[in-house]
């Protein structure tokens, strides 16, 4: 069983460097015990410099990266840039960037950023998820072919060490309401098939399989028992110290 890893998503969150930096010593404090879970926190950009000096505990990671590694693209931050400021980890094909207020992305340009990424030594947390839940089943067709299309030309070394967020769309954010863990339980099956029909059996083992969507610290046991969660993509409860702790901690005294 791989160690599991809890993987804190802020989002466009907080407003300042002073809060940022308040957040993340509180979360380092309350982690002070932990020793067998893997712990990321993906900020926004502009905090990752800062928040490297104050612990190495946790490692960090961004939530986006531009594909090419310099150049005239305005406004972009490459993985190179990324790697250098000393992040380990970056979130991509996040639902709020494939949505229209994240500039749209496909799978398409998903893919072009994993292989990025993995050029740039970081290592990819790919979410995948439908929209919705459709009765004759069209939802897993759609995550099928995210998985097939962010993955084409990626090979197989480089497989193992890539993580896939099962976030599904609906249970994301306030007001939404977690997948179940049998529900996660299915989709972890399917995706390892779909990796393993695409590379072949004997590197699937390796890829850790999270959860996103509403993840807090009542329902995480559930998701790693029954789920057979390798780990979690918090939002909002990346966001309290104390919450995320808690679903740290729960992944620890599971952790061999
Ligand atoms: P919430 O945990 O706030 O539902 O967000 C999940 C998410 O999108 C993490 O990437």
């Amino acid at each position: 069983m791989s160690k599991k890893i809890v993987i804190g998503n802020w989002k466009m969150n907080p407003a300042s460097l002073k809060e940022a930096e308040k957040l993340f010593t509180e979360t380092v404090k309350m982690l002070s015990d932990v020793k067998k879970t893997e712990v990321v926190i993906c900020s926004p950009f502009l905090y990752l410099e800062k928040l490297k000096k104050i612990s190495k505990k946790i490692s960090l990671g961004a939530q986006n990266i531009f594909w090419e590694e310099v150049g005239a693209y305005t406004g972009e931050v490459s993985g190179d840039m990324v790697y250098n400021i000393g992040a380990k980890y970056v979130i991509l094909g996040h639902s709020e960037r494939r949505n229209f207020f994240g500039g749209g992305e496909n799978n398409e340009i998903v893919n072009k950023k994993i292989k990025s990424a993995i050029k740039s030594g970081l290592i990819p947390i790919i979410c995948v998820g439908e929209n919705v839940r459709d009765e004759n089943h069209e939802y897993l067709n759609f995550v099928k072919k995210q998985i097939e299309e962010c993955f084409n030309g990626i090979s197989k070394n480089s497989i193992s060490k890539i993580i896939i967020a099962y976030e599904p769309v609906w249970a994301i954010g306030k007001g939404a309401y977690p997948a179940t863990p049998e529900e996660f339980r299915e989709m972890n099956i399917f995706i390892r098939k779909i990796l393993s029909d695409k590379f072949g059996l004997s590197n699937i083992e390796g890829v850790r399989i999270i959860y996103g969507g509403s993840v807090d610290e009542k329902n995480a046991l559930d998701f790693i028992i029954e789920g057979k969660a390798d780990g979690f993509l918090p939002g909002r409860a990346s966001l309290n110290p104390k919450k995320f702790s808690k679903i740290v901690k729960i992944c620890e005294t599971l952790n061999k």
